[in-house]
């Protein structure tokens, strides 16, 4: 999942390579942690693993006691303030679009601006930007939305000023990529579905009429094996679609909580730890993926622009990289929606061209 890190490559996003090699180490492991998920579930759940405790869940296991007034009276503002953005942008059937900024990716000519233009340029899109959310993890990124976009919410750290958070995602990669697990199941927990999108994924087309009707919880890919049911997919949390329930919401408490059992991952590498756990089957919750046709990336696209709603700037290390190849999709877009219907068929990407996993 494409939290950006300082120089924008994602962890998630190194793609193939790693997945292949770590593919090895999960069989291994699987055979360990699993045991020991269950069991940690077992000692766990009937004290109240899936019981959201009153403060808000990035304080910690065990908040302070007693929370000062005025940490209370932030934390309730904070939590005020994000029902009010999310009632400001949902849909009708309370859907929001979200996705996670920081001050590098927010910075003029940066991603955020190829993320937004995509919107603009792309095929009945641009309505959608009344939907997304813009959630910005340090002072400069929401001093930015809030010249850009309507939309915006600052998430704070630990009770602390996220404004004092400037070296946040240097020092707090991992913490800040389960903080958002945590935050999203937040929003899951007040009613909202979502499709939660990483900014470096421009957006052509409305990808809402191609989720899967029975998809409680629908994830993009970086390399698809044809089948969307198939628990072998290799995902890519830069792109999800969630229908908020409670079986839902306690999938992501469960998946949240497994991060203990698997320190030092971040949050894609434990999902394919325990997609297998027949917990998940037991909550109900079905597990879709979403086919790289539609929902496409640098590590695996098709080659044609005929039926694409999103590209990710996935299998991309660098910043400066990554920009390049978004203005190019941005650029084959443009050309494709410029050539006349009965030749859009041979319109083909020129990405990746500067993206690759070279350091
Ligand atoms: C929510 O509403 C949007 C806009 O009307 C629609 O496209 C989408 O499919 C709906 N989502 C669900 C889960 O019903
Ligand atoms: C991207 O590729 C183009 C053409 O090969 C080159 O001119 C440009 O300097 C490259 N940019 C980066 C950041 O490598």
């Amino acid at each position: 999942m494409a939290a950006p890190d300082e120089d924008g490559a994602g962890a998630a996003d190194q793609g193939g390579g790693e997945r292949r090699r770590a593919a090895t180490a999960v069989l291994l492991l699987a055979a360990v942690a699993l045991p020991c998920l269950v069991l940690y579930r077992a000692a766990v759940s009937p004290v109240g693993l899936f019981v959201r405790p009153a403060a808000l869940p990035w304080q910690g296991a065990a908040p302070p006691p007693p929370l000062h007034d005025d940490v209370n009276s932030a934390v309730d503002s904070e939590d005020a303030r994000l029902e009010r953005v999310l009632k400001a942008a949902a849909m009708a059937n309370n859907t929001v679009i979200l996705t996670t900024l920081n001050s590098a990716w927010s910075e003029p000519g940066s991603v955020v601006d190829v993320f937004l233009e995509s919107f603009r340029i792309g095929e009945n899109t641009r309505e959608l930007l009344d939907h997304l959310v813009m959630v910005s993890l340090d002072l400069a990124a929401h001093r930015r939305c809030k010249q850009i976009h309507p939309h915006c919410f600052a998430l704070t750290t630990d009770g602390v000023d996220f404004s004092g958070q400037k070296n946040f995602m240097t020092d707090g990669y991992l913490k800040m990529m389960w903080r958002r697990i945590d935050f999203l199941s937040l929003v899951l927990d007040k009613g909202y579905s979502f499709i939660f999108t990483d900014t470096d994924i421009v957006w052509f087309r409305n990808p809402l009429p191609h989720l899967y009707p029975d998809g409680d919880f629908q994830i993009a890919c970086d390399h698809f094996t044809g089948d969307p049911d198939d628990l072998r997919n290799s995902p890519n949390g830069g792109f999800t679609y969630v229908r908020s329930s409670a079986a839902t919401v306690e999938f992501y408490r469960f998946w949240y909580a497994a991060r203990e059992k698997h320190p030092g991952l971040h949050d894609q590498d434990v999902l394919n730890r325990i997609k297998r756990d027949p917990f998940i089957s037991h909550l109900g919750v079905r597990i879709r993926f979403l086919s790289t046709d539609i929902f496409g990336g640098l590590c695996e696209h098709s080659r044609k622009l005929t039926g694409v709603c999103t590209m990710h700037a996935n299998c991309c290390i660098g910043l400066r990289r990554k920009i390049d190849d978004l203005g190019l999709m941005l650029q084959d877009w443009r050309r494709f929606m410029a050539t006349p219907s009965k030749d859009k068929h041979s319109v083909t990407w020129s990405v990746p061209r500067n993206c690759s996993m070279r350091v």
